[in-house]
């Protein structure tokens, strides 16, 4: 049995003893700096750790990937080895869909609708991550939005409370493996919390003016799910919640998520999130925003430095010590159950034999085939048959474009690892002369090269058509009133249409965009997203017909920006929609473009005989693979209230599946029914209510109505 110096250093007693144990070891100095995070950005001197630097190696937390993990270790040995305590940094980064293995964005991966490839996904972020120096990942991102103009959609899993607390819940045990305290696993932080997608017309980092019905049916329930997979932290949000910022809102970070949901881990603030209270107009006084954030529940700053103000506010009686004890055990706790004490180092290792490994590349090519959503596919355009197709004309500037597939919020990924559809096409169609001409970039106004691109379909038996945003037009503070691809591509499609050649388009975006105008020019449409290494090969995966195309739409696509906001989920109107004094548009269809939930596949699908046993709440339908080829289909789940006190969405998600079918192969599906968990709507006050009375569930079409009694 070693011996320990003190108890806080014996891992074989239980986490909160040594918890209590360090705590009371440390200076109220000692206590501040755990609760700060400051950024190094590519600073790799460890001299400048405690010296050059306003900090010092007591810090809490260090936002960085400051070179690997040499460099990472050599900061952490300034903590560990040169303190009093030795109390390790905790280092975080925002590794969002992988590390150098790119993943598709996390909108992609939601329409993807498996929870094993989101999970799988991380998996491998985690581990390349860890073995450069990461503990924590600021990811999975779980707001949900209804407007595309808002430039983070990319980001979270859709517009699918349901969804997007199943998807979230699915990266955490990614990111964080069986045992988090293992080495190769990284904490999950899950953010923006919360409501910071309720943007007002798209702009970032807006007031966001949220009712408590909406609060806690639409943005609380994502993260209650992930905060129950285990996710360690949180991150509180940039937005102001109806005059309450996030950051210092009590009600949200310690009401909701630690008196309700028993939430044990810590909340960091987003970047500056604290001091940014003097912007949102709630104070500019630092101390009292340290006060505001600290004791509504915000434990660690992130980047700015007004908790250096603690002190103050404890000898002036404004802030109780207790308030800072009970954040810095939330931070140790981490720390703890991190392995952080037991493994303060980490392995140094050649990134080369960790990352960007044979199985992650292919587990990101069938994560991006999964991901990518087929629009239209007019008279079977699609697969394309490599062996009669003798020449293909690739134009538009995706088909080069390495940055493109990187996707929105790259980490460190590499955009010069990862294959371009010109590079890789030629192998999926060896028998076929591939003509490439971009034709044009994404925003420029100059058409000079559309000639070029006319002569190579003019030559070629059919078109392929890739176009896009381009990278960089999704993320943080990419907020847009247009979402219509930019630049002369429309026109250029245009063009290349009018040759008369069939087009396959394909359109890469981080964000729902607009089709009305592209839609008529194709004969067939691939959404692909920006799916990360997998993209080119993924994408080609479905032109040939390899894999039958399964994704369909975590995010509805509107018509206009005049329909935003637009989600499947909306509330009904006080009349029939679809009458003429129903309040629609008078200049546009009501409906969106593709809704939520839509896709094609190669083969076709038929729902019937749905039946409901109000006896032992059983629904059971059957599905049948009704074409020639084997495929995957999203079972959709749909519950209507139609009667209720508090009035319901037309129809809301209850469970998603998915079920692989042979040609002509049936199956008769199950759903149990839970009243609670189904059946029961959610309060203003966040509390389920199950009201007995009718129900409406529908599943592919098929529509039962059912009465359920006290
Ligand atoms: C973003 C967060 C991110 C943080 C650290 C902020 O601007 O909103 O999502 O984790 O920066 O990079």
């Amino acid at each position: 049995m070693p011996e320990y110096e003190f108890p806080y250093r014996n891992p074989a007693l239980p986490i909160e003893q040594r918890v209590d144990d360090l705590l009371k070891r440390m200076t109220l100095e000692e206590k501040v700096d755990q609760l700060m995070q400051i950024t190094i950005g590519a600073d790799t001197n460890p001299n400048n750790l405690g010296s050059g630097h306003s900090f010092r190696p007591t810090i809490g937390s260090v936002l960085s990937y400051c070179g690997g993990t040499r460099n990472r270790n050599a900061f952490q040995r300034l903590a560990v080895e040169e303190t009093r305590l030795g109390i390790p940094i905790i280092w975080g980064f925002d590794v969002i869909h992988g590390w150098r293995t790119a993943f598709p964005i996390p909108l992609a991966q939601a329409c993807s609708w498996n929870p094993d490839i989101v999970e799988a996904g991380c998996r491998v972020a985690a581990r390349e991550s860890y073995a450069e120096g990461v503990d924590w990942t600021f990811s999975p991102m779980l707001d949900v939005p209804h407007d595309p103009r808002w430039g983070r959609v990319m980001e979270g899993y859709g517009e699918d409370p349901l969804a997007a607390g199943i998807f979230g819940a699915a990266a955490v045990r990614g990111y964080q493996g069986e045992d988090p305290s293992q080495p190769g696993t990284v904490a999950a932080c899950l953010k923006h919390f919360v409501g910071y997608a309720a943007s007002e017309a798209g702009h970032d980092y807006a007031y966001t003016d949220i009712s408590s019905r909406t609060l806690h049916e639409t943005y609380l329930p994502p993260f209650q799910a992930a905060v129950e997979a285990g996710a360690m932290t949180l991150m509180s949000s940039f937005n102001d919640i109806t005059g309450t910022p996030a950051v210092a809102n009590h009600y949200t970070l310690t009401e909701v998520l630690r008196d309700r949901w028993h939430f044990r881990g810590f909340v960091v603030s987003d970047w500056d999130g604290v001091v940014q209270l003097a912007h949102q107009g709630y104070t500019t006084n630092p101390a009292e925003m340290c006060r505001a954030a600290l004791s509504a529940g915000n434990d660690m700053e992130m980047n700015s430095s007004a908790y250096r103000n603690i002190p103050t506010l404890i000898e002036s009686g404004r802030l109780k010590i207790e308030v800072v004890d009970e954040a810095v055990r939330r931070v140790l706790r981490i720390k703890f159950a991190k392995g952080l004490f037991e493994h303060p180092y980490h392995e140094e290792v050649d990134p080369g034999t960790v990352s960007l490994q044979p199985k992650a590349l292919e587990l990101s090519r069938a994560a991006a085939r999964a991901s990518m959503v087929l629009l239209k596919n007019e008279k079977n355009t699609l697969p394309l048959n490599p062996d009669t197709l003798r020449s293909i004309a690739l134009i538009g500037p995706v088909a080069t474009d390495r940055e493109a597939s990187a996707g929105a919020w790259p980490a460190i990924i590499d955009p010069k690892t990862i294959p371009t559809l010109q590079e890789v096409l030629p192998s999926f169609f060896p028998k076929s002369e591939i003509h490439y001409a971009p034709g044009c970039d994404y925003t420029s106004d100059s058409t000079e090269h559309f000639a070029e691109a006319i002569a190579a379909a003019e030559k070629s038996d059919l078109v392929i058509v890739a176009i896009g945003e381009g990278a960089g037009r999704t993320g943080e503070n990419r907020s847009y009133t247009n979402i219509a691809l930019p630049g002369k591509q429309l026109e250029l499609l245009r063009k290349i249409a009018a040759v008369g050649r069939p087009v396959v388009l394909l359109v890469s975006s981080g964000r729902p965009i607009l089709y009305p105008e592209l839609e008529p020019l194709a004969n067939a449409i691939l959404h692909i997203w920006e799916c990360g290494h997998g993209a080119a090969a993924g994408c080609c995966d479905i032109l040939t017909g390899a894999y039958n195309p399964s994704g369909r739409l975590a995010i509805t696509f509107p018509r206009s920006v005049g329909q935003i906001p637009i989600y499947y989920n909306h509330h009904p109107r006080a009349r029939d929609e679809k009458a003429e004094w129903g309040g629609r548009y008078f200049d546009l269809d009501d409906s969106p473009m593709y809704p939520f939930g839509y896709g094609l596949s190669y083969t076709s699908y038929e729902y019937s005989d749905l039946e409901i046993s109000v006896e032992d709440l059983t629904a059971q339908v059957t599905l049948r693979n009704t074409g020639k080829r084997a495929g995957r289909e999203t079972v959709f789940w749909y519950l209507s209230d139609p009667e209720a006190k508090l009035t319901q969405p037309l129809r809301r998600l209850i469970a998603f599946e998915q079920v692989d079918l042979a040609p002509g192969e049936e199956r008769r599906l199950t759903l149990q029914l839970d009243r609670m968990h189904d059946l029961a709507y959610i309060d203003p006050t966040g509390k389920k209510v199950f009201e007995p009375g009718r129900f409406i569930l529908t599943v592919g079409g098929e529509k039962a109505e059912f009465v359920v009694a006290e």
